[in-house]
């Protein structure tokens, strides 16, 4: 099995981490089972978020209709092989029971050497704190707090119980705690509050929800509910909102939506990103994706003339101008459009 070279490594300070890459496996269906972790660690990954663990108040998210996933607009061709897609789905949280995910957690780590992110959902306050507990417990070396799934019941909004759920994970546990956040107009102003309730890192950001529809059925497709969405091009919308993030808070940022290629990678780093999670790559091309990034990203830093990641890290993030800098062409109200009919 092809595996990443030691020395093609990209070591990187994260939230008080060391991780060897700066490319994180996202929690979903490629981080799901222990086996999967072994695959991640060798072909490069830094960190694996694992699959997201509800607490008991929703089991029901652990039981997943069938299919689950639809690729929609499989056809265009983006660098010759990832393509342009919407990857359409419908899964929720862990499948297996609270105790399962637990042992997963144990040997992930004991097995492991690179960093394990526990990933967790509830409501009340007590059950966030109760799920990171027991995820510090068995060895994880920082918890997500997954408050933006778009399978969660209700809006995505930010709750105000967020704030004290953040606050009482971050005073229970001694490990890094991150909080992902859902696309939106107001992605900077919960990054800011999640600093302030003392998140070590913002994981920007969840997918977003959607529905398609079957037309000669007349019904929604697949299930008959809402989805998660995403795909390639969520990175632009996702590149402004980690450019946003990045001037407003000091906290770093792992940055995750569409990524396909390093390119992708390093416009995310030059807008402010310090780590970059994928999954959407990983479940379309396959494993090996994660070795192409890095060596991508090699070979720019020696066309850069780079060493670390580090020293571009916001660099296109200050070249950002403001609206009333934008260079405009000064002609157009003089000799602009004309409202003769014919
Ligand atoms: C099928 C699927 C399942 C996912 N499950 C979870 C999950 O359990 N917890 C979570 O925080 N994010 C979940 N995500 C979101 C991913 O972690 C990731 O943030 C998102 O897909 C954007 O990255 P990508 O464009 O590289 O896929 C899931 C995504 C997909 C496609």
């Amino acid at each position: 099995m092809k595996q990443l070279k030691s020395d093609a490594c990209l070591p990187t300070a994260f939230a008080g981490l060391k991780l060897r890459s700066p490319l994180i496996v996202a929690s979903g269906p490629a981080s799901h089972d222990a086996k999967q972790i072994r695959l991640a660690e060798r072909k490069g990954a830094g960190a694996v978020v694992l699959k997201t663990v509800c607490s008991e108040k929703y089991d029901n998210m652990r039981y997943w209709p069938r299919p689950r996933y639809k690729l929609l607009d499989w056809d265009r061709q983006i660098n010759g092989r990832s393509k342009q897609f919407t990857l359409y789905s419908y899964e929720q949280g862990y499948s297996g029971t609270l105790q399962a995910y637990w042992d997963f957690v144990r040997v992930c780590k004991e097995k492991s050497d690179i960093a394990i992110i526990g990933s967790a959902f509830a409501d009340a306050t007590a059950d966030w704190v109760d799920l990171a507990t027991h995820i510090e417990e068995n060895g994880a070396d920082a918890v997500e707090l997954d408050i933006s799934s778009p399978h969660r019941p209700g809006s995505l909004g930010f709750e105000t119980t967020f704030v004290e759920a953040i606050k009482s994970v971050v005073n229970s546990v001694k490990i890094p705690v991150w909080v992902k956040l859902a696309p939106g107009p107001d992605v900077v102003n919960q990054s800011v509050a999640a600093e302030q309730c003392g998140a070590a890192a913002v994981t920007l950001c969840n997918r977003m929800r959607g529905i398609d529809v079957d037309i000669e059925n007349q019904r929604p497709i697949l299930h008959g509910y809402y989805a998660g969405i995403g795909g390639p091009w969520a990175k632009y919308y996702n590149f402004m909102n980690v450019a946003e993030t990045a001037r407003a808070v000091k906290i770093p940022i792992s940055a995750t939506g569409g990524v396909m290629n390093a390119e992708d990678v390093i416009s995310y780093v030059l807008l402010g990103a310090s780590t970059i999670q994928i999954l959407s790559a990983i479940m379309v091309n396959g494993w090996d994706v994660l070795m192409e990034i890095h060596a991508g990203i090699r070979s720019y830093m020696e066309r850069k003339r780079i060493t670390s990641l580090e020293e571009i890290r916001g660099k296109a993030l200050k070249k950002i101008v403001r609206s009333d800098e934008i260079v405009r062409w000064s002609g157009e109200p003089k000799n602009g459009p004309r409202n003769e009919w014919d």
